[in-house]
């Protein structure tokens, strides 16, 4: 078991990078193993999940190379952690081979889920399986349009493991009722096997990596508002050369954890800002923050820039709607920052939280109230009243990587010790945090027992 120890820290300054952003590295890995020809991708993440993608991909019979991209925090001055480059030997849409066992999803509910619409249309069959925490999580949510499509998937009641018998698919036209972009990406990836066009009405501007990475792969796909249609059509998907940018919910924890501490400047590079993943930003924002975006440009599709964040004064805010979409996975952070900001923060419309790595609302809520927080559960989100100083602690990540990063933040912010229990998973999706946290001027380090 590994623990992390964080002592209150005095300030955060320098610049770095953080690693490659998790949907997109998944998204990379799947869409070039369908590719005619051979992908490019550099600065693919390392961590658990997109791991679990890369074994996936190589049991369905595709040949990844990849190697270290060759930063590490020796060779710069910049605080960063090390990124894959990859080289993915596309098969091509029909190529994919029957895998000789279960495919094992660990903890990515990403990998499972949209895996589960690329085996859909195969013609073989396959099981997805994973750790237990993911085999709570529901996949009802794309099993049922999965089998209006035609697929037949045998799940146990709701859950994974899913037992996938590819079949010849048909396009449908769907109103999603969960604003997720997993959801409609399988649905969309299913629909590359599929006869006739495939629509998907979104009821939530949901991530759209997956969308962008197929339009420029050749794919017919025309988005439309919320509606994304795909008709296939082009026998072939055109391989990939891109750059990852870096995953703005890992670059969430320092950037918060500078806004808090005092006199702290830093600058991030290479961030990835689509406006589908930016409600963070504008939230922060909103509450006061000096949040600054430099240096703006495109990248493999996908929009990039620094991003810069000093000390601030911070003032409570409403959060709901739409907006709860484009930031889904920064709850934990943005809770931390709540703790300190003045007055009550507001979270609704943001059930979804139930139903990630954890009960994001129990776990939070259970966990920030050990360091002295003023937060309460809602039925939908949680309202925090600040500012309150918060104390170190015995936490625990509850095996939830965004909690865990959330809690060491809130340890540099405490007084006192704080030690955050059962932080492997941390390496999910942001290996070398303590790294990048401590080369910027943050107190913490691991302990395995
Ligand atoms: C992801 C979509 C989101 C997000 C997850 C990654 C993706 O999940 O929480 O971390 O890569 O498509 P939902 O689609 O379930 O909201």
């Amino acid at each position: 078991m590994t623990k992390l120890i964080v002592q209150p820290s005095r300030t955060l300054r320098g610049r770095g990078r953080v690693p490659g952003d998790k949907s997109i590295s998944h998204r990379a890995m799947m869409l070039g193993a369908l590719a005619h020809g051979v992908s490019h991708v550099r600065g693919l993440l390392p961590g658990g999940d997109c791991l679990a993608t890369l074994a996936c991909m190589r049991a369905l019979g595709v040949e990844i190379e990849v190697r270290s991209d060759g930063f590490s925090r020796l060779e710069t001055a910049l605080a960063v952690s090390t990124n894959l480059d990859a080289i993915i030997h596309g098969r091509g849409l029909r190529g994919l081979q029957s895998p000789a066992a279960s495919l094992n999803c660990v903890r990515s509910g990403t990998t499972m889920r949209l895996l589960a619409g690329i085996l859909a249309g195969q013609t073989f069959d396959s099981i997805l399986t994973g750790d237990p925490q993911l085999l709570h999580r529901p996949m009802r949510r794309i099993t049922e349009p999965l089998r209006a499509m035609g697929a037949e998937v045998a799940d146990e009641d709701g859950r994974a493991p899913l037992h996938i018998q590819g079949r010849q698919l048909r396009g449908i036209a769907r109103t999603l009722t969960v604003a997720s972009a997993q959801v409609k990406s399988a649905i969309l990836l299913a629909g590359l096997f599929a006869e006739g066009t495939t629509v998907v009405r979104q009821c939530g501007s949901a991530r759209d990596h997956t969308e962008r990475m197929l339009a420029a792969m050749g794919a017919n796909l025309v988005t439309d508002g919320l509606d994304v249609t795909l008709t296939p059509g082009a026998s072939t998907l055109a391989p990939l050369a891109i750059t990852v940018p870096g995953d703005l919910s890992s670059a969430a924890f320092p950037l918060v954890a500078a806004l808090l501490l005092a006199d702290s400047e830093i600058a991030l590079e290479g961030i990835g800002v689509n406006p589908t993943r930016t409600g963070l930003l504008d939230v922060l924002a909103a509450m006061g923050a000096d949040i600054v975006l430099a240096n703006d440009h495109e990248q493999g599709g996908e929009p990039v820039a620094d991003v810069m964040a000093r000390s601030s004064a911070l003032r409570g805010t409403e959060i709901g709607g739409d907006t709860v979409v484009r930031m889904i996975d920064e709850f934990p952070i943005l809770a931390i920052a709540a703790t300190q900001a003045h007055g009550r923060t507001v979270v609704r419309d943001a059930r979804e939280l139930r139903v990630k790595e954890t009960d994001r609302i129990a776990t939070v809520v259970e966990e920030l109230r050990k360091m002295g927080a003023n937060i309460k559960a809602r039925d939908d989100g949680f309202v925090v009243e600040g500012l309150t100083p918060l104390h170190g602690a015995k936490v625990d990540s509850h095996g939830d990587h965004r909690l865990g990063m959330a809690l060491a933040v809130a340890g540099l912010i405490a007084d006192g010790k704080t030690v955050v229990d059962h932080v492997e998973c941390i390496n999910d999706s942001f290996p070398g945090f303590a790294d990048v946290m401590t080369q910027l001027g943050g107190i913490l380090y691991s302990e395995v027992h």
